[in-house]
């Protein structure tokens, strides 16, 4: 929330009360991976700032008639620690909780690639477990890596910082009493890949020049994020590869070589020769012939010759009776 703007905010070195320059981001670290039960998690240290983001899904949505026919849904939940402020803050979700969470759902929904999953929903959950003004922002950082390294599909990822009015000067990514005690405050999530802006909010008065110029400001700190970022998601996946190379090659000390005094001979196994006495030659089974069956001729049918029928020449006519018939 926007001050008054009458708390000096900048020294005459034109230093802020941390020490930075105008144009400076806080100390950033990210870290991926933190959540070993998450599909996709990072922690980021921006300033004081500490958030943890968890990722999951894509998965069933419940209650079931909420699910989208056409994409996925995106459900962010914002939620302060009740340990991450100075005063005690309430563990019921309040309003500005649960506003932070739809504009940073509606950020997230325009760079994720939601038409691959419909009917599903995929969850951010954002926790500040120390806050230090920027909460938004930094938790818009980390969700975006927290995506990438659950896998999720994205235009490219968002870089988010938060710009503002200090003693009528923009200044980039406000501090705590810089946010409570500036006259203005404008958040930004920006995807440098895409050149788009994904979140634009804006607390208190900024004349139009103001206004341009905390827009380049922010794109300008947005894009130094950006590399932040990519250098986490890089480490990462390095790390992952150089332990799936260390796993298929052993490293040469472990391939230690045998000393040759160690490498024994297998004993040849002893050949006794059979003396040869003792080779018996196997009898030789006697190989009886079947006994020829006694192949009995046939006795010869008897061939009785028919009785030759006795020829009677007939009796020759007397050559007298013939000479009478004449
Ligand atoms: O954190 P962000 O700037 O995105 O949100 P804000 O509503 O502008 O809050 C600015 C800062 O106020 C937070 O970062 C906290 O440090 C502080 N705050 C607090 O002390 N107690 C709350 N209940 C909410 C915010």
């Amino acid at each position: 929330m926007a001050g008054d703007g009458t708390t000096q905010l900048i020294d005459e070195k034109g230093k802020r009360l941390d020490g930075r320059k105008l144009d400076e981001l806080r100390p950033i670290e990210i870290k991926i991976g933190v959540l070993k039960n998450a599909d996709g998690s990072a922690e980021i240290r921006m300033g004081k700032n500490i958030i943890l983001a968890a990722v999951y899904g894509p998965r069933e949505l419940h209650p079931k008639h909420r699910a989208l026919p056409n994409r996925a849904l995106i459900q962010c939940f914002y939620r302060m620690s009740t340990f991450s402020v100075n005063d005690r803050k309430s563990p019921a979700p309040s309003r500005r909780e649960k506003e932070i969470s739809m504009i940073l759902s509606n950020a997230l929904t325009s760079v994720i690639l939601t038409e691959k999953y419909p009917r599903t929903t995929i969850d951010v959950y954002l926790q500040v477990l120390q806050a230090d003004g920027g909460t938004r922002c930094a938790g818009l950082t980390a969700a975006s890596v927290a995506l990438a390294d659950a896998g999720i599909p994205m235009k490219g990822l968002i870089s988010s910082v938060a710009v503002g009015l200090a003693n009528d000067k923009v200044v980039l990514d406000l501090f705590d009493i810089e946010d409570q005690k500036g006259s203005g405050d404008l958040p930004l999530g920006y995807s440098p890949i895409l050149d788009e802006v994904s979140l634009i909010q804006l607390d208190g008065v900024f004349t139009l020049e103001q206004f341009e110029e905390a827009l380049h400001l922010g794109i300008k700190g947005a894009k130094e994020i950006y590399e932040i970022q990519k250098l986490a998601l890089k480490e990462k996946y390095s790390a992952i590869r150089n332990e799936v190379a260390d796993e298929i090659k052993p490293s040469k000390k472990e391939v230690k070589e045998v000393p040759k005094e160690e490498v024994k001979e297998a004993p040849k196994k002893e050949v006794k020769e059979v003396p040869k006495e003792e080779v018996k030659e196997a009898p030789k089974k006697e190989v009886k012939e079947p006994p020829k069956e006694e192949v009995k001729e046939a006795p010869k049918k008897e061939v009785k010759e028919p009785p030759k029928e006795e020829v009677k020449e007939a009796p020759k006519v007397k050559e007298k009776e013939e000479k009478e018939d004449e």
